[in-house]
């Protein structure tokens, strides 16, 4: 821990009390002046710090924001569960959290390295997109180093989506449910959405990024974004960090599950939550083509979405996005109208 982290833990520890500078110079071995200092930057950063002469300062509020800090905080009541993030790094306003853990799984960054952000200015989504990603969410990129092969990582976009389910299912968010491949919706609306990237070689892994946006608060610049649900609907009052340490500790217990027994562990799990089972859905690709048509029955071992067609056929489809088959349907008479 940094000594301002030391700070912020010295005065959390007084739960609302006062605590005196010197008090909190003496433990830390530091001057008055320095925790001053430190007191400073943390208000810089959103806390909330009285400062009584001769009295000492009283930790008043945090800032909802998913700080490093304040995750930390989050992920202790988890215990063993979330041991696997041992660094957190961020949480204000950066590119793409993706990119800035990328470029730490590049520079040699263990598994279990986060990076947290209370807004992105280029958030990328699923299949090229871009992702909306305003102040009023929670995002973040962990490094994982799965010791798998890389025709065998496919499941792993399922296990971090189950994960976010798990930790919103945690936080007491009902009627969560999974699109397949990953995205997290709430109440029918997109709660959540993750992006898996990766380096590998011919026989192994060497690192996934897997980022999550999570809406957790309405963002003002954007109040009626469609299709969108928010956290704070479902849990009134849950704060930015509150909802990532919940998440990651989701992700950590699937993680684990994935990685000790593989998917087939989670399979069950992931089919109860799957949404759109027993509909008639199309796959499209990249390009917009079908590549597989069919009521959906559950995912296969590898993660594959199943779907049954007219003639009673099972086919597995490996990607792609689901649309159900009426909207697609009237999407492309629509089209053809136009
Ligand atoms: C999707 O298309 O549904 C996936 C969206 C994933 C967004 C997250 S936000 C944190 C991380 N950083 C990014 O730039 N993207 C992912």
């Amino acid at each position: 821990m940094t000594t301002r982290e030391d700070v912020l833990a010295a005065l959390r520890a007084a739960d609302g009390a006062e605590v005196s500078g010197e008090a909190i110079a003496g433990s830390l071995g530091v001057s008055r002046v320095a925790v001053a200092k430190h007191v400073s930057a943390l208000r810089e950063t959103g806390y909330v710090i009285d400062a009584e002469p001769g009295a000492g300062y009283r930790l008043r509020a945090v800032p909802d924001a998913p700080l490093p800090a304040e995750v930390a905080a989050g992920l202790v009541p988890l215990g063993d569960a979330a041991a696997l993030w041992t660094r957190l790094e961020g949480g204000g306003v950066t590119g793409s959290t993706n990119d800035d853990a990328r470029a730490l799984a590049l520079a040699g960054a263990a598994e279990g390295t986060v990076v947290l952000a209370s807004r992105q200015t280029a958030g990328r989504g699923r299949l090229g997109r871009s992702w909306s990603s305003p102040a009023g969410g929670a995002y973040f990129s962990a490094v994982l180093r799965p010791r798998v092969a890389p025709a065998d990582v496919a499941p792993l976009s399922l296990v971090v989506g189950l994960g976010v389910a798990r930790g919103a299912s945690a936080l007491g968010a009902g009627d969560v449910r999974l699109k397949w491949p990953n995205d997290v919706l709430l109440g029918g609306g997109k709660l959540a959405g993750v992006l898996l990237e990766m380096a590998a070689e011919s026989d192994r892994v060497e690192w996934v990024v897997a980022g999550v946006g999570i809406n957790v608060r309405r963002p003002a610049s954007d109040p009626a974004a469609p299709g969108a649900a928010y956290l704070e609907d479902a849990v009134p009052g849950v704060g930015s960090a509150q909802a990532v340490a919940a998440v990651l500790g989701g992700i950590a217990e699937t993680y684990a599950v994935w990685t000790a027994r593989g998917f087939g562990s989670l399979r069950a799990e992931y089919d109860a939550a799957l949404a759109l089972l027993g509909e008639h859905v199309h796959v499209r690709d990249l390009e917009g083509r079908v590549v597989g048509s069919g009521a959906v029955e559950g995912v296969d071992e590898g993660g594959r979405l199943l779907l049954r067609d007219a003639g009673g056929a099972l086919a597995a489809v490996a990607s792609g996005e689901v649309t159900l088959r009426e909207r697609a349907h009237d999407a492309e008479r629509g089209a053809q109208r136009r």
